[in-house]
């Protein structure tokens, strides 16, 4: 069996942070998205991963992976042309799926759950031409939602339906023989101008194959928003983090909860309150942080107060009271001016987001 991972695409949602870098590269707790990706599909037994790349994210998402060795994984990229959807994706990397069975999985999604299960029963029961994980979800207009039947096949799938039957959202992690191939054969582009892989599945089941579905129990977050990306870093933090400090902590500073501290990072006369991670070459001096905060590579933060925030690498939180619920990009500075009389002086790349204060 191969993997499918897709990484490709534009990313619009997360907003201005994907104007300079993947959308699957965005960190939750300090790795990129798509580390657990390659870690569960590695974790099912998995080694020969095709990812889909772009023409501009490519390169990006190439120097973060490497050939794959790092996760016990060898990679082979394939470079789609333009994000003509995850259908046309599939058929883009006909060549390095050849006849395997194969699972494909979106490079976004974040699950608290492992696919070994759903991957062994593909493997034991040759009678299903694909199998699809579905979670329960409050939006489902904004997802492929599936019917399904007592016996646990799918009988309908449709994406983002303007009234949908039922709130049982397609998680991106799909399982496929190669009758994938015939069944993309036979659509067309959608609405949105993209060959949808949920159109696909309804061919696989109109050419008579089973379409099995797992249940999804654990959690699943879209990474797509700023709240969402908060929430996934709160989730990971709580569930997965490991203790570990490998940087140095004065004896003025005082430390409780789980806490992760990188090489080469230094905290002094500071309080950090776990969860939290921080990444190497960290300053932290004269501060606060935490709970529920990831602190990227590099950062520098002083006489200030971080909490409930991720604050990507290269970035600077000087002299701030209080930063709350925030999602700061790489090599920001944050800090107060120098203007008079209480005015803003600012300088916001496009589509940022700032709350201020009206206390
Ligand atoms: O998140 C789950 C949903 O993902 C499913 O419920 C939907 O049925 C499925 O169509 C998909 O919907 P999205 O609209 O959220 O997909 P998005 O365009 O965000 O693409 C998902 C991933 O695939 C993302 O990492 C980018 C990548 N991609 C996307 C397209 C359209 C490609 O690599 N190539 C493409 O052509």
């Amino acid at each position: 069996m191969k993997g499918l991972v897709l990484a490709g695409g534009s990313g619009t949602r997360l907003r201005p942070l994907t104007y300079t870098g993947a959308k699957q590269l965005v960190p939750v707790a300090n790795r990129p998205v798509l580390f657990y990706v390659i870690d569960n599909i590695v974790a099912a037994g998995i080694r020969e991963i095709g990812v889909i790349i772009s023409h501009e994210t490519g390169e990006e998402i190439r120097r973060a992976l490497g050939d794959g060795s790092a996760f016990g994984a060898k990679l082979t990229y394939i470079l789609q042309d333009r994000p003509l959807g995850l259908a046309h994706a599939v058929v883009t990397a006909r060549a390095f799926l050849g006849g395997s069975d194969f699972v494909m999985y979106l490079g976004d999604n974040l699950i608290g759950h492992g696919i070994r299960d759903m991957v062994d029963a593909f493997r034991s029961d040759p009678s299903h031409a694909a199998s699809v994980m579905l979670k329960e979800v409050p939006n489902p207009t904004q997802f492929g939602i599936a019917e399904v039947d007592d016996a646990g096949n799918v009988v309908r799938l449709v994406e983002k339906p303007k009234e949908p039957k039922s709130r049982l959202a397609l998680v991106g992690i799909y399982l496929f023989r190669s009758v994938i191939f015939e069944a993309i054969d036979r659509i067309s582009p959608s609405s949105r101008g993209e060959l949808e892989i949920t159109d696909a599945i309804v061919q696989i089941i109109a050419l008579g194959g089973k379409v099995k579905f797992t249940r999804l129990t654990g959690w699943w977050l879209d990474t797509g928003k700023k709240d969402d990306l908060l929430l996934a870093n709160d989730t990971v933090l709580d569930d997965w983090l490991e203790p570990s400090i490998e940087g140095q902590v004065d004896e003025a500073s005082r430390t409780s909860g789980r806490i992760r501290i990188g090489r080469g990072s230094r905290v002094e006369r500071s309080i950090i309150r776990g969860p939290v991670i921080i990444g190497e070459g960290v300053t932290v001096v004269d501060s606060r942080i935490g709970p529920f905060t990831a602190i990227g590579d590099a950062v520098r933060i002083e006489r200030s107060t971080v909490e409930h925030s991720v604050i990507m690498s290269g970035s600077r939180v000087l002299d701030i009271p209080r930063l709350e619920d925030s999602l700061i990009g790489k090599r920001v500075v944050v800090r107060p001016g120098a203007s008079r009389h209480g005015a803003l002086s600012l300088m916001v790349g496009d589509d940022s987001l700032i709350e201020l204060s009206t206390e």
